[in-house]
């Protein structure tokens, strides 16, 4: 009686998981020795990308499964980036959820209370459905742009518009914004608060 109910409630909760993600909730202490090498560019504020030159985006407070579908996109070549590839290639699905549970640590969450920082512009009308108007991915599966670095936001932007990051969903809604839509949208996304940050590097005990 107690297997059938559990049985049954398994394949409830089965079809409430995203598809192709082994398990969400890494653990973050091994995840911290295999992301160790990832940190000499991650874990570095401001740190760039030398061509073409911008940000390297903050991954502190984003969410962890986010994250694995991301290393997902970089090693299966959905996201065309020589340096990610690399980093990216040979990691089981396992060894991605430890690596962002680490590297995500606590999530951005907005206040109760918070209201978005400046004006939404227009064109962003559309974003706030998954992203929010504070920059908050509503759902563990859409990234959280509050706070990240313009630059890296516009890259990003620039890749789902022309074809560098092959999205679905994004490559869609990009097409539509313009060069200039996607400078003052960026500049929005990265000027809101609480804020994604820069991974912090382990303390050496
Ligand atoms: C040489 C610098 C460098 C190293 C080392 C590096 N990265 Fe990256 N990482 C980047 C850059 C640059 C990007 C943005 C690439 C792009 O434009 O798509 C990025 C993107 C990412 C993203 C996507 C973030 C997002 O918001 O979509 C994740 C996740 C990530 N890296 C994790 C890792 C992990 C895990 C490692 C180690 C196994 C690692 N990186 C090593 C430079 C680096
Ligand atoms: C239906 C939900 C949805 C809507 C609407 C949407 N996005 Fe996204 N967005 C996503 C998903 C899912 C991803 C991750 C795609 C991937 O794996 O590369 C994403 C990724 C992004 C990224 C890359 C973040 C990073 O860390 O690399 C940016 C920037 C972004 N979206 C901006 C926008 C903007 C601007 C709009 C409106 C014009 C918008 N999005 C509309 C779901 C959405």
């Amino acid at each position: 009686m107690v297997t059938k109910f559990l049985a049954a409630l398994s394949v409830v909760v089965a079809s409430f998981a995203p598809s192709g993600l082994a398990q969400s909730t890494g653990n973050a202490e091994r995840g911290a020795k295999l992301a160790y090498t990832c940190l000499g560019c991650h874990a570095i504020p401001n740190y760039k990308n030398a061509y073409p030159s911008y940000r390297v985006p903050k991954l502190r407070g984003q969410h962890a499964e986010y994250l694995v579908l991301s290393l997902q996109a970089y090693r299966n070549g959905e996201r065309s980036h020589a340096t990610m590839y690399a980093n990216a290639a040979g990691w089981s699905d396992e060894q991605f959820a430890d690596m962002a549970a680490f590297l995500s640590g606590p999530l951005v969450k907005a206040p109760v209370t918070a209201k978005p920082i400046g004006k939404l512009p227009e064109a962003a009308q559309t974003c706030v459905a998954c992203h929010g108007t504070d920059g908050i991915g509503i759902t563990p599966q859409y990234p959280t742009l509050a706070g990240q670095h313009a630059d890296y936001l516009e890259r990003a932007l620039t890749d789902y518009k022309k074809g560098g990051r092959k999205n679905a969903i994004m490559g869609g809604f990009a097409g539509q914004l313009s060069a200039r839509d996607i400078k003052v949208i960026s500049a929005y996304y990265a000027a809101q608060r609480p804020s994604l940050d820069t991974v912090n590097r382990p303390t050496r005990r």
